[in-house]
């Protein structure tokens, strides 16, 4: 399984990218997973201003970083999507990236990870709604740490005794990571039969 984690926060000094980290040590760790981060800052698109759908717009004329965000994005055969919560939403430097897709995530699983004050549940609640109408297939499990910055070092590294916690957010996120390959094993082999339904 190709596996994206996607960065979905740019400002300066952000922390999301600790949490990335640790995302994909976790999934380096399992085997059949092979991890690439994807970070939003590598994709400095324009806000969208198509002026039709693109789903609907065969012709779209788009900006190079735009295309190089959706070549990258339909690469992959499982996606986990870490977002802090702004406002209780998720950042709009990740809602512009959706709103350019057309079927990058199509019958795709995905998985959302947040942080924030109390683990960014709005956020994850918003983007799980997103990425349903992104056609990907939002997986039940998610991870959630509040806090963040405080016990995941730069580096991906876990607080060590926060770590050893059997219901803290290591459990949590294996357990996602877990659930997500298995959605991707399954899903891979039907998508490669692609029926003729183009719905
Ligand atoms: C513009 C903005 C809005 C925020 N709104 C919320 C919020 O609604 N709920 C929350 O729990 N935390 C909120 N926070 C705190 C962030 O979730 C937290 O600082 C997080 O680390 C930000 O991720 P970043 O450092 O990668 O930008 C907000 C932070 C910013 C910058």
């Amino acid at each position: 399984m190709k596996l994206a984690v996607i960065t979905g926060a740019t400002r300066l000094g952000r922390q999301t990218p600790r949490q990335s980290q640790w995302i994909v040590n976790a999934a380096a760790e399992i085997e059949g997973i092979d991890v690439e981060h994807v970070d939003l800052k590598d994709y400095p698109m324009p806000f969208f201003n198509e002026p039709i759908s693109p789903r609907y717009n065969p012709s779209r004329e788009i900006d190079p970083t735009v295309t190089k965000w959706l070549e990258k994005i339909n690469e992959f055969d499982a996606y986990v999507f870490v977002t802090p919560e702004y406002n209780h939403s998720i950042p709009g430097v990740l809602k512009n990236a959706f709103d350019y897709m057309t079927s990058e995530l199509k019958r795709k699983p995905a998985a959302v990870a947040t942080h924030g004050t109390i683990g960014g549940p709005r956020a994850a609640m918003h983007l799980k709604d997103i990425l349903s109408e992104s056609q990907a297939i939002v997986i039940p499990k998610a991870s959630a740490v509040a806090g963040m910055s405080k016990i995941i070092s730069e580096d991906g590294e876990l607080d060590a005794e926060i770590s050893k916690n059997p219901y803290g957010p290591q459990r949590q996120l294996d357990a996602m990571l877990t659930e997500l390959k298995w959605y991707s094993d399954v899903l891979a082999p039907a998508r490669a039969t692609a029926y003729a339904v183009n719905v």
